[in-house]
């Protein structure tokens, strides 16, 4: 059965049984929620449903969905059946049948539709959980009997597996889940589903989703008590295609060949080279995907995690597979060829998306030749000294001037078996990003030094005299001066009792200026001038002598 037709299959299954079916939505959730990044799964888009906050157009709905995630990324192309960008297929009730129901169909399509043998099929539930204070799920054990699962192929497990939610606050609920037992060329006799192996590939999951979490722990029932089931198109077509992997089913083989062809490698001689072509095959179709859908590379949100699939994709093709550098819009090309009869959007972003590749692959190939030599330098000087890793001050460094990502640092060290701190990398980007916030002058200064100034300001007792309107250039006298509290950023508070610098505020930005003493002796360059209501205070930056209280000076 081809790719194609497990999910024609699939849809009209349910579409027999009384379902509607709606549209796969966009890689991004629609609207404004701050709980997750991209589309996770098939009930995404429809939280509202479930929620009971909109009506659904039926109460039996089912989609084929694309759903992005990276809380496995690491591990992409290490495994048979882990990927970031996958078809999510689901049947959903909304307040219609409940476990039983949903047991049934699944039972169905799995034995009747896509064939299995009943004997493989097991089965796990939720074993109940102290924190939320439930116990194991009876009711959906008891929905297996019935069909004549044997008690023995259904098995307990804790939250860590048969639980399902969306980020909290969020609709959330136990789970079923149905998995195949490939047998023991996958594995070993004792080992069972719901555990860490390759034996039972899981391919379904049922959540009885009755609950809304909010927050953490906090279970509140739902309106009403619904269904929402996923099934990874990509697995199930693994299974139905007799293959090991899904990264040798009908939508991966052509991108692993193409790969290959551009390498003159071949698949499944060694890890490195597969781990490479599988992190291609499975990071080309996010990648095209996710610029489809309107996401461009950029350093923050869903831009930045787009630009780091991006990035890997690119490293394992030019240091793995000495891959000539365009290889990324070969990959995305073949990547429409598959999927855009299902997915249109494909085809007519094009443009688009070549642009995108082509500009990310130049730019970052650039940066990875000047941090890759420095990265290789380091890493065998810390062999040679006999050292535990590189220092988290070089890693800063490379990611600072070189642009090099710290991921990637961890990445490659990893790899010759060093280590690198990633505390002490993260307190060096803080330290940054506090110098860069004290450096954005007129951006406004950050909480604790207006704090600061505030505090100067009440010890003072007088208010500075704002003549801004009238002259740029005013002879005034020092009121105050606090040395320390801005010392860390190498700045001086200062209280003029007459002042013709605007201050940050109504959404602009600070007058620029000097203080000089009117003997001659000091001068500061003025850093920022804080608001306090009508009054203000001055940072600035000394740039020769001292400034004094009292001191009479020119305010420019
Ligand atoms: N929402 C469930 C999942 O993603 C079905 O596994």
């Amino acid at each position: 059965m081809t790719s194609d037709e497990i999910r024609r299959t699939y849809i009209s299954f349910f579409e027999e049984r009384g379902h509607k079916r709606v549209p796969s939505a966009s890689l991004i959730p629609s609207g404004h929620d701050p709980s997750a990044l991209f589309t996770i799964a098939g009930m995404h888009p429809l939280k509202p449903y479930f929620l009971g906050t909109e009506r659904p157009p039926q109460l039996r709905l089912t989609s084929c969905q694309k759903t992005f995630r990276t809380a496995d990324i690491d591990i992409i192309g290490t495994t048979t059946g882990h990927l970031t960008f996958f078809e999510m297929l689901g049947n959903f009730s909304l307040g219609d049948y409940f476990k039983q129901g949903a047991a049934q169909y699944a039972w169905e399509l799995s034995t009747e539709g896509f064939g299995f043998n009943p004997d493989d099929i097991w089965i796990t539930v939720f074993g109940g959980d102290e924190e939320l204070g439930l116990g194991p799920d009876e009711e959906a054990i008891e929905a297996w009997l019935q069909i004549g699962v044997p008690r023995e192929r259904i098995v307990e497990c804790p939250r860590s597996e048969n639980w399902w939610e969306l980020p909290p606050p969020g609709p959330c609920g136990p789970c079923s889940e149905l998995y195949l037992d490939r047998g023991l060329r996958f594995g070993d006799e004792d080992d069972l589903p719901g555990g860490d192996n390759e034996r039972f590939l899981e391919y379904w999951n049922l959540v009885f989703m009755q609950f809304n979490q909010d927050p953490v722990n906090t279970l509140a029932p739902l309106p009403a008590k619904n269904i929402d089931t996923g099934l990874g198109l990509n697995r199930l077509a693994a299974i139905l295609q007799g293959k090991d992997t899904v990264f040798e089913t009908d939508q991966f083989a052509p991108l692993i060949s193409l790969g290959e062809d551009l390498s003159g490698r071949s698949y499944g001689l060694d890890f490195a080279t597969d781990r490479a072509l599988r992190v291609l095959a499975d990071h080309s179709r996010a990648m095209t995907f996710l610029i489809a859908d309107g996401v461009v590379p950029s350093n923050e949100d869903r831009g930045y995690v787009l630009r780091r699939v991006m990035r890997r994709a690119i490293l394992q093709g030019r240091q793995t597979l000495g891959l000539d550098p365009g290889f990324l819009g070969q990959f995305s090309d073949r990547v429409t060829e598959l999927m855009a009869g299902e997915y249109p959007e494909l085809a007519e972003q094009r443009d688009a998306i070549h642009m995108w590749l082509a500009s990310e692959e130049e730019n970052f190939g650039r940066t990875l030749d000047q941090g890759l030599k420095r990265l290789e330098e380091l890493i065998a000087r810390a062999k040679e000294q006999g050292e535990e890793g590189i220092s988290a001050e070089d890693a800063f460094l490379l990611h600072d001037t070189y642009g090099f990502p710290f991921d990637l640092t961890r990445e490659l060290v990893a790899e010759q078996d060093l280590g690198v701190s990633d505390e002490g990398f993260e307190l060096l980007m803080e330290g940054q990003r506090t110098r860069a916030r004290s450096a954005a002058r007129g951006a406004g200064v950050g909480a604790a030094a207006r704090e600061h100034a505030a505090a100067l300001a009440g010890e003072a007792g007088f208010q500075t005299e704002f003549l801004g309107y009238q002259t740029t250039d005013v002879e005034t006298t020092i009121g105050a001066v606090d040395s320390e509290r801005e010392h860390a950023s190498g700045r001086v508070l200062v209280k003029l009792v007459e002042s013709p610098f605007y201050a940050t505020g109504g959404g602009q930005v600070a007058d620029s200026g000097y203080v000089e003493c009117a003997s001659g002796d000091c001068v500061a360059r003025v850093d920022d001038v804080v608001r306090l209501g009508d009054d203000q205070v001055l940072a600035v930056i000394p740039e020769r002598g001292e400034i004094e209280v009292g001191e009479r000076v020119h305010a420019i």
